[in-house]
């Protein structure tokens, strides 16, 4: 394999606040819709509709019983609220260029409708931010990464109110403001697809509130106020700082025909258009026509001004970023085929691949594909700011974990990541997910480990949160500082 990757090639990690940070309710922070967001182990993970269906009293049982972590894990995290300089000090040795975290705007506004931000969450993000400066780790910044102000849910229904937009972009403009001189990277809303899959913990909407309503009509709705919302922190953005990056975040769901036959061929061309309509708007500035096709077709009206679509068109972004985790396939009859769980999806199952634990099917290739899909659909720089294994990992008699597949998973989708640039995609930069153990988004899980270093806390709550680096640690910093060349031995 011939030196590809190039020069300056964003070589790092991601996070979330809600899954990352803990410090819920220290410092100021208010609650969030994460804070709020019970695990449900006993659930199949392939039945997301259950798992993500969150009605009023569900909130309401979670604000009652504020001393309980177990069941509501994202409030804890892997408590970088505490950790942060030891955290970095790790991402930092690894030889980081870019670390992808997300600001917890209940921090920062614990309600949300507030004039005036909580200054002691702003010293907080001074601090790690400052810490990342000292490594010369650049910042990537998730304005909205699952983390609304409940209050705004409670009280205003959330992301379906327009006021929404407003107390967004107060949030936004806060923070602009205050580290437009160390923040050159933003994505404005993590996986804005996700809406429609996971409701309440994107666009904070609680199914019972909404009875007498069209739900689609009602998520698409919110949906378009996110993409309001985009276009105008994009545009505060860059008229606060003219060189920064505003990217979208797709989650790039991959999906093949399970045959050759047209029926398959058309399903998974139906289904992927289903993935990239949200990134077709943000990037192209305006509704797809299939999109408004689909909205006809449904009968669902949304409310969108003259003033709304002038401003989406006006100020589209500037990259595209994306999860990647796995394929899977589709098939127009899927009777008597076996399904397996994707990213908070649910798809046929295929014959060649295998799947962790979790039935996430492993797929490198289609990591490539993916990326020259994306590249030929829109011609701007990808970030790949999601990619990574989950994989239930225990500390051996020796206080190490080997995770050889772990190893190999990265070393696998970083030479097709490799072929992609050979074959003239721009690719900015290449972003592991959870570097760091964090809480599963899907399941609330802190079994379901990701990182490059383990952290010591366990589903029941038990753990000192001692931070140990996993055998792939050393690997992912030859990686790195090696420009991906190691990949080639
Ligand atoms: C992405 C989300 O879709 O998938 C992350 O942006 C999430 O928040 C990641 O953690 C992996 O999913 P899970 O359910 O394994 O945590």
């Amino acid at each position: 394999m011939a030196k590809q990757f190039p020069e300056g090639f964003l070589w790092g990690g991601a996070t979330a606040a809600n899954q990352f940070e803990g410090g819920w309710n220290e410092g100021g922070k208010g609650w969030s819709v994460s804070d709020a967001a019970r695990s449900h182990l006993d659930v199949d993970v392939q039945d997301y509709a259950k798992q993500n269906e969150v009605l009023e009293k569900d909130v309401l049982e979670a604000m009652a019983h504020p001393e309980d972590l177990v069941h509501y894990p994202k409030r804890h995290g892997s408590d970088f609220y505490h950790h942060w300089k030891e955290d970095i000090g790790l991402l930092a040795e690894m030889g980081f260029k870019v670390f992808r975290m997300s600001i917890a705007w209940s921090r920062i506004f614990p309600k949300g409708d507030e004039e005036t931000p909580n200054e002691e969450g702003l010293q907080f993000y001074d601090n790690v931010f400052t810490e990342l400066k000292k490594h010369n780790i650049e910042p990537l910044v998730t304005i909205s990464h699952y983390e609304p102000p409940l209050h705004l849910v409670l009280e205003y229904n959330c992301w379906y109110n327009r006021k929404t937009i407003d107390f967004f972009m107060n949030f936004t403009r806060t923070i602009v403001d205050r580290y437009k001189d160390r923040v050159k990277y933003w994505l404005t809303f993590n996986e804005v697809d996700s809406m429609i899959r996971h409701p309440y913990t994107t666009g904070g909407l609680l199914r019972d509130r909404f009875d007498d309503d069209k739900w689609e009509e009602v998520i698409f709705q919110s949906m378009h106020h996110q993409f309001v919302a985009s276009a105008l922190a994009t545009k505060y953005i860059h008229e606060s700082d003219p060189e920064a990056k505003v990217g979208c975040m797709l989650t790039k769901l991959t999906y093949y025909p399970f045959t050759c036959k047209p029926e398959d061929v058309l399903e998974a061309q139906q289904r992927m258009r289903s993935t990239y309509c949200y990134s077709d708007t943000q990037v192209f500035g305006e509704y797809p026509a299939y999109l408004l096709a689909r909205f006809r077709n449904h009968g669902l009206n949304l409310v969108m001004t003259e003033e709304d679509l002038e401003v989406m068109k006006k100020y589209p972004v500037d990259f595209i970023s994306f999860s990647y985790y796995s394929s899977s396939c589709v098939a127009k009859n899927t009777e008597g085929l076996q399904t397996t769980a994707g990213n908070t999806v649910t798809a046929i199952k295929n014959p060649y691949l295998t799947a962790s634990e979790w039935g996430w099917q492993t797929d490198p290739i289609g990591l490539r594909v993916s990326l020259v899909d994306l590249y030929d659909r829109y011609r701007k720089p990808l970030f790949i700011v999601e990619n990574g294994i989950g994989l239930d990992e225990n500390l051996d008699e020796n206080h190490e974990i080997k995770d050889p597949f772990r190893v190999e998973y990265t070393r696998d989708h970083l030479i097709q990541v490799n072929e992609a640039i050979k074959d003239g995609v721009d690719v900015m930069g290449y972003l592991y997910w959870g570097p760091i153990d964090v809480v599963s988004a899907g399941t609330g899980e802190m079994r379901k480990r990701y990182g490059f270093v383990y952290v010591d806390r366990f589903n029941d709550g038990h753990g000192t949160l001692e931070r140990v680096k996993k055998n792939s640690y050393d690997r992912y910093k030859e990686i790195i500082e090696s420009n991906g060349e190691i990949l080639l031995k």
